[in-house]
């Protein structure tokens, strides 16, 4: 599933996310590379120990964390610390690959499997030429270039890779997750389950309301219920925490 989650990040949030890092001091992003990706892999990335690389990976985290949508569509068990990259003049581009199954934390050694791949864009698409995220999946490849401050969240068994950007530069946060639930197809069919029973919730409010009704939060209908209990029970038997 590809997910698009608009405005993660406030337009402050994204504009002191660009002062810190684009401060900083940027690598080599092969440092996080393996080795049939780091054959391909021609961008910058930051140290993820550098203070820079902290404060703004904390404000990322809190911005997620407040997000139903990502809450919803990830399922997050572990999420491995957001990195940075950025991609233009003579390091402007990631050809296709698979990225590492499993990653693991240099500063805790904690392993998180990449159910979950995410981008975060942090430039504004008129602000660079190319630079777009190009993932295969089964409908053919889905070609990608959000609004600063959108994520896009796709399975982590699809190939991938970053067109060459030819003018401008492309900044971006990026990182995995490791799901509760780890199949891809369980994750969407319980995401559009929880997408139908609010809708369903939402209508009933707005008959209520209509009906001249008081309360912000009427009973659920016994339909809603049971809905609701499937989806938990779903959950209970698909996940891993
Ligand atoms: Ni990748």
């Amino acid at each position: 599933m590809l997910l698009r989650i608009p405005h993660v990040l406030t337009p402050d949030e994204l504009a002191q996310v660009r002062q810190l890092i684009l401060q900083a001091d940027w690598a080599d992003g092969r440092i996080t590379a393996g080795s049939q990706s780091g054959a391909v892999k021609k961008n910058r990335q930051l140290p993820e120990d550098l203070p820079q690389a902290q404060q703004a990976r904390h404000i990322v985290s809190v911005a997620l964390a407040r997000n139903p949508m990502f809450v919803t569509g990830a399922l997050p068990k572990s999420v491995y610390p957001p990195l940075f990259n950025r991609y233009g003049g003579a390091s402007n581009y990631f050809g296709d690959h698979i990225d590492n199954a499993v990653r693991t934390h240099a500063a805790t050694a904690r392993h998180v499997r990449t159910d979950i791949s995410c981008t975060l864009f942090l430039a504004d698409p008129a602000s660079y030429d190319g630079g777009e995220l190009v993932v295969q999946d089964t409908y053919g490849e889905q070609r990608i270039k959000f609004d600063a401050g959108d994520l896009v969240m796709y399975p982590g068994t699809s190939v991938h890779r970053v067109e060459p950007v030819t003018r401008g530069e492309r900044l971006a946060c990026f990182f995995w997750i490791e799901s509760m639930v780890r199949a891809d197809a369980q994750r969407r069919l319980l995401y559009d389950m929880d997408l139908a029973i609010t809708a369903l919730r939402q209508q009933a409010l707005g008959r209520a309301l209509q009906n001249g009704g008081q309360t912000d939060s009427p009973a659920d209908t016994a339909e809603v219920v049971r809905l609701t209990g499937c989806y938990h029970n779903l959950l209970r038997m698909w996940a891993d925490v």
